[in-house]
């Protein structure tokens, strides 16, 4: 694992989208895997002003996201689908078509877990997938006792998750108790990873993350088994560490 050090969430954000566009300038055609929550908006951010400013093209890009909530229409407020466009898509220029997110309203979830599954091995792996981490070790949805070789699957929600996740709800019980997430096995399909971590909130789950073992107790510690990852943390993130 790669561990790049940043001074700030800015500067952790600024690297993270200078890599995404080194991809997406040698291939316009890449597949990214993207993600939602609070860390990747400041990278998104600088996606859009390299857009604007650079002309960064992504007309002929494909971009998976990691999950959605299971029950949200894709109109509502607070789903991934609706993230996505607010801050990202309708900024820059990925072709709806190649905008791939679960279905958190399809008819019969597993089908819809193993259409999503297919379609990454169709068109994917990603060439380079974003992470957050949640302060328990989950990456994706993929919460604590995960199936380490897991593919895209329907979840319920670790409760400190929901809580974690509130803010964005008018009220906890409004937060869903299910997702649809890629699972542990389908991340570690993308040829590249990079883990974004800001703030002391995570400290604690990034020294785990470097100093533990690989367990499903502690689901992003299966990163150490991916040849290519990149750790991009800043100084807060990171205080436990060193
Ligand atoms: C989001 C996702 C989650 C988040 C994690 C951290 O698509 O899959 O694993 O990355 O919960 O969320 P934030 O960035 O809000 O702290």
């Amino acid at each position: 694992m790669n561990v790049i050090l940043c001074e700030n969430y800015d500067d952790l954000s600024r690297n993270a989208a200078a890599m995404i566009e080194t991809y997406v300038r040698a291939n316009p055609t890449c597949v990214l895997g993207l993600a939602t929550g609070g860390t990747p908006l400041g990278t998104y951010q600088k996606l859009i002003l390299g857009h604007e400013q650079k002309g960064t093209d992504y007309s002929r890009v494909s971009a998976f996201n990691l999950d959605e909530y299971v029950g949200l229409e894709a109109s509502h407020p607070q789903s991934y689908h609706t993230y996505m466009q607010e801050h990202l898509y309708r900024y820059i220029n990925v072709d709806a078509i190649r905008q791939y997110i679960p279905n958190g309203k399809a008819v019969n979830m597993e089908d819809e877990c193993e259409r999503y599954e297919s379609l990454l091995d169709e068109i994917g792996p990603p060439d380079i997938q974003l992470l957050g981490i949640g302060e328990n070790g989950h990456i994706g949805f993929n919460e604590p006792g995960s199936d380490l070789d897991g593919l895209t699957h329907t979840v319920e929600l670790a409760e400190s998750t929901r809580q974690a996740n509130a803010r964005y709800f008018p009220s906890i019980e409004d937060v869903p108790k299910r997702a649809i997430t890629m699972g542990i096995g389908s991340i570690l399909k993308s040829k590249h990873i990079l883990l974004l971590a800001s703030g002391s909130r995570k400290a604690m789950a990034i020294k785990r993350l470097v100093s533990e073992e690989v367990q499903s107790t502690f689901p992003a510690s299966v990163l150490h088994q991916h040849p290519h990852v990149t750790l991009l943390v800043d100084r807060l993130a990171y205080q436990l560490v060193e």
